[in-house]
């Protein structure tokens, strides 16, 4: 099919379609991931955060697809922010492999442990610093850097001072938070979207919606093969399916072309459907300035 890769700033490419595993809980994340490595897949999104490093560094070795022929990601957790060299070391520990393709910026919300929400007194634009540094001093463990889910105005701010420009930008896309100033901006500064909660997370009305079954069924595929191709279709966004569930991941991997006036349907979406999968518990915290998908 048609959108297979998207190349980063790096020169790198990342692969269009990859195993989103927020909310895979181990026992089950490994046999995910070990199924789509297996069926194709080459791309796969973990974090500190979701507390499943080990068991998708399980799942990638029991497939036995070499390591040099995945793109593997993972992000710096919010309470590591002061510690990002010790993080690294453990998420690559974790993982059992010596280098990640993209290690990212989990938020730009800098915790202490143990705080329930963001800090003030720490900036992540220090964080970012400091890897930008491990990025230049070990090339053999980091290919790329990058954020998620960053605004354009924090992005400016990034923008502003950094010596790296991030690989990519990982963020919240399906149509009802398109955000599509966000996509714009990367694209005109070189950095690559990856979509994440394509379907709109657990539960998602997105799946029941009339506008994406009626497209689904003239195209002969699921409503998630049509939200996933939404975010395939925009140009410099790779998507992020999640799925444990091995007939999901393998219908996941297709992506179709879809018409314009099927785009323009499905962004009208966001004209009656608002929710985010995601809420920042910090949004409305007028200096964060985090975009609110209503
Ligand atoms: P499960 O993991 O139990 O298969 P998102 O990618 O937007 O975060 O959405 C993930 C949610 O959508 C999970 O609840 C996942 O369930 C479900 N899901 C994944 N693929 C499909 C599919 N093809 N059809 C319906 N639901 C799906």
């Amino acid at each position: 099919p048609a959108h297979k890769f998207i190349k980063l700033n790096t020169g790198a490419q990342i692969p269009t379609v990859g195993l989103g595993t927020w909310k895979s809980a181990p026992g089950a994340v490994e046999l995910a991931v070990e199924h789509a490595l297996k069926f194709g897949y080459r791309h796969i999104d973990t974090a500190a955060a979701y507390g499943n490093e080990t068991e998708v560094g399980i799942g990638i070795k029991a497939s036995g697809i070499p390591r040099s022929e995945i793109f593997l990601t993972t992000k710096l957790d919010n309470p590591d922010h002061l510690n990002a060299a010790e993080a690294l070391e453990k998420s690559l520990k974790n993982l059992g492999t010596d280098y990640l393709d993209l290690w990212l910026m989990h938020w730009p919300a800098p915790m202490t442990p143990g705080s329930q929400g963001p800090v003030f007194d720490v900036d992540w634009l220090d964080t970012w610093k400091t890897m930008e540094k491990l990025f230049k001093a070990h090339p053999d463990k980091l290919k790329a850097i990058g954020v998620s889910n960053f605004s354009v105005e924090f992005l400016k701010r990034l923008l502003a001072s950094a010596e790296v420009i991030p690989a990519v930008n990982q963020i919240e896309l399906h149509p009802s938070c398109p955000q599509q100033d966000i996509v714009d901006f990367c694209n005109a500064k070189g950095i690559a979207v990856t979509a994440y909660s394509p379907l709109g997370s657990d539960n998602s009305p997105l799946l029941k919606n009339e506008v994406v079954k009626k497209i689904a069924a003239k195209h002969g595929v699921q409503p998630a093969n049509i939200l996933i191709s939404l975010q395939a279709n925009r140009p410099g966004v790779s998507v992020l399916p999640k799925s444990v569930t091995n007939s999901r991941i393998e219908s996941n991997f297709s992506v179709i072309d879809l018409t314009e006036e099927e785009i323009k349907e499905l962004n009208d979406i966001d004209k009656t459907l608002h929710f985010r999968a995601c809420h920042p518990s910090w949004t409305g915290h007028g200096s964060l300035g985090f975009p609110d998908c209503k």
